[in-house]
């Protein structure tokens, strides 16, 4: 549970006549068209305390307000329907109480399910009942306060969780080494909150390639998760090749771009190894995307709006036996909030969803997000040593490459991961390691 802004939860019950004292029963129904009030402290004589949650059945049984009076929340509130709370019931024949996974269909909660009543136990946990078939189930109240979905507000441009950056970070390159994230769970925590909240990170140190079928980096992204294998097969070589299926194996520079855009889904993480970089140029470029759609949608909302609606196509083939395609916009932006953009030049293939009206100001758009994104003020440009890798998350951080010559040797395993298992394994230490002394977030404010 979260640690803070949470209801005071061992303060006495509040006592209603007829109750049992160590426990609250709101059986009144009052009309959804009144607002709810808040509660003034002398509703909370005769013993009880004032932070005590105080539940207030309304609208016929079809909501429950709880009003929080935490003392820190003083006066705010939170809705919930009675389909949703019974939805959510946290009994054991609601939801498998081992592997939290609900057993239950919407099918099996009656469509004109009502609130009978709602009572707050010792265990700070509110008891319902159900009508029409009686159906008696509990939640607890700090999982009701995280999980409040009443007046959060409109969606901010990006998730919380992100941290934007421009040519600034160069100074400071995110990364650990191989050693430190495989021994110290402290480190890897750290590693993996890097690439979760600013898209990239740095890991130097990796084990010397020992025969020509070891790939180092696969052994880093055991540390963050699973490799995901496509038709470029586990990993890929990069380096200059005559005759190149794709330009990314020739020594030409690269604007920076997202890779497989024309996957559906795209691969989330992406991961560049270096075994050798003896080449005149060739250093390695990312750039936060996110931080380009801020400046976009700041200068010219119209754009963003374009970019963000409209759908552009993206194609690969290679040979006769593969040819990727997909249709979706440059800026995605589910519920409002931007969650991941495909911007690659060489994959952008014919633009026809697209209405005839608004293309001259689509490609307006499209140019002048490509202008932000290929500003030097937004680029990190850094030299990628043999036995580092850098991870970007391939849904936000373009990557690219200045050119490089044909002398010396410039020689890069590549491989895909993705986003969930890296998620799943940062949940996983953080719960194991939360309560020895290593904090979630030292150094990501
Ligand atoms: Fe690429």
């Amino acid at each position: 549970m979260g640690q803070i802004d949470e209801p005071n939860l061992m303060r006495p019950m509040i006592s209603l006549p007829g109750l049992n004292h160590n426990s609250a029963q709101i059986d009144r129904m009052t009309p959804m068209t009144q607002k709810p009030r808040a509660l003034s402290s002398n509703e909370f004589s005769n013993g009880t305390s004032a932070d005590t949650p105080k539940l207030e059945i309304q609208n016929s049984g079809n909501v429950l307000t709880i009003h929080w009076n935490d003392g820190r929340n003083d006066g705010t509130h939170s809705r919930y329907h009675a389909i949703w709370l019974r939805d959510n019931g946290q009994d054991p024949d609601t939801r498998d109480p081992g592997n939290g996974q609900k057993l239950i269909t919407l099918q099996n909660i009656p469509a004109d399910t009502a609130i009978r009543s709602a009572t707050l136990n010792p265990q700070s946990q509110i008891e319902f009942v159900f009508s029409p078939d009686n159906k008696h189930t509990h939640i607890d109240l700090n999982w009701l306060k995280a999980n409040r979905y009443d007046d959060v507000g409109d969606p901010t441009l990006l998730s919380e969780n992100i941290i934007t950056w421009g040519r600034e970070l160069a100074g400071d390159l995110p990364r650990t080494t191989f050693q430190q994230a495989t021994e110290d769970p402290k480190c890897l925590i750290q590693w993996l909150e890097h690439i979760d909240r600013r898209g990239f990170a740095v890991m130097s140190g990796l084990p010397s390639q020992s025969h020509v079928n070891h790939y180092p980096i696969l052994e880093a992204i055991k540390l963050l998760g699973y490799v995901r294998e496509t038709n470029y097969g586990q990993v890929f070589e990069v380096r200059t090749e005559t005759n190149p299926v794709n330009l990314a194996y020739t020594g030409q520079g690269l604007q920076v771009h997202t890779d497989n855009p024309y996957r559906d889904p795209v691969p989330t993480l992406q991961i560049l190894g270096c075994l050798q970089n003896e080449a005149d140029g060739g250093d390695s470029i990312v750039v936060d995307s996110f931080r380009a759609v801020e400046i976009l949608r700041k200068e010219s909302p119209d754009y963003f709006e374009l970019l963000s609606t409209f759908h552009a196509r993206f194609d690969y083939q290679q040979s006769n036996d593969i040819h990727l395609h997909t249709s979706k916009p440059m800026i995605c932006t589910p519920q409002g909030q931007v969650t991941g953009i495909r911007f690659n030049n060489r994959s952008c293939h014919t633009l026809r969803d697209i209405p005839f009206a608004k293309m001259e100001d689509y490609y307006r758009a499209y140019r002048r997000f490509g202008q932000i994104l290929e500003d030097p003020q937004l680029a990190v440009t850094f030299k990628l040593n043999p036995n580092e890798l850098f991870v970007v998350d391939n849904t936000r951080v373009l990557h690219g490459r200045t050119a490089y010559s044909s002398t010396g040797t410039r020689w890069l395993h590549g491989a895909y991961a993705d986003k969930d298992s890296l998620k799943s394994r940062l949940s996983v230490l953080r719960q194991q390691y939360s309560d020895s002394g290593i904090t979630a977030h030292p150094n990501n404010a």
